[in-house]
């Protein structure tokens, strides 16, 4: 009997990919069969990037075809259940990332006892990135070139019209 394909959720805003996500994209890549890159709806604040932009620019910044990108509404748990996933995927940058994320880990087994949260440490030189901080240079006009994709600076360009 062959085991079924080991599906990970990676969920989050995306607004908007950065190298990090990439990165954290890929290392989900070397222990699950598919990614499927859950871009929430329900972003608390106002995006810059609406849904349709954002998981548009992560379809051109991942060139892999066993990741999936797809959007979300309603409770994580519910999602990664009906898309059969066996694990969800979250980066976790430094301390201060912890206490919400190990909340929410716990929140989503309760919601979903099958599903597994696992914890990738991004590459060192990607530690401190997020995707506030990108948007926070590129509105004024910063190099954001080693942060994030190249269609992601042209669209954060056009966004802020520099
Ligand atoms: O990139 P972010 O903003 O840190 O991602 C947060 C996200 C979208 C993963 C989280 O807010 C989420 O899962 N939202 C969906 C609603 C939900 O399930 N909330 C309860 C989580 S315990």
């Amino acid at each position: 009997m062959t085991a079924p394909p080991r599906i990970a959720v990676y969920p989050g805003s995306f607004d908007p990919i950065t190298r990090g996500h990439e990165d954290l994209i890929r290392r989900a890549r070397s222990f699950a069969d598919s990614v499927i890159v859950a871009v929430s709806v329900n972003v608390v604040k106002q995006p810059l990037f609406s849904l349709e932009e954002r998981v548009a620019l992560i379809r051109q910044a991942v060139d892999d075809p066993a990741v999936d990108v797809r959007s979300f509404d309603g409770l994580l748990a519910d999602f990664a259940r009906a898309a059969g996933a066996s694990v969800i995927v979250r980066g976790l940058r430094a301390v201060s990332d912890f206490e919400y994320e190990f909340q929410m880990a716990l929140m989503n087994r309760k919601l979903a006892p099958g599903v597994e949260t696992v914890f990738l440490v991004p590459a060192f030189d990607l530690t401190y990135l997020s995707s506030s901080l990108v948007r926070e240079v590129a509105r004024f006009g910063g190099d954001v070139s080693q942060l994030v994709h190249p269609v992601v600076q042209k669209a954060l360009k056009k966004k802020f019209g520099k």
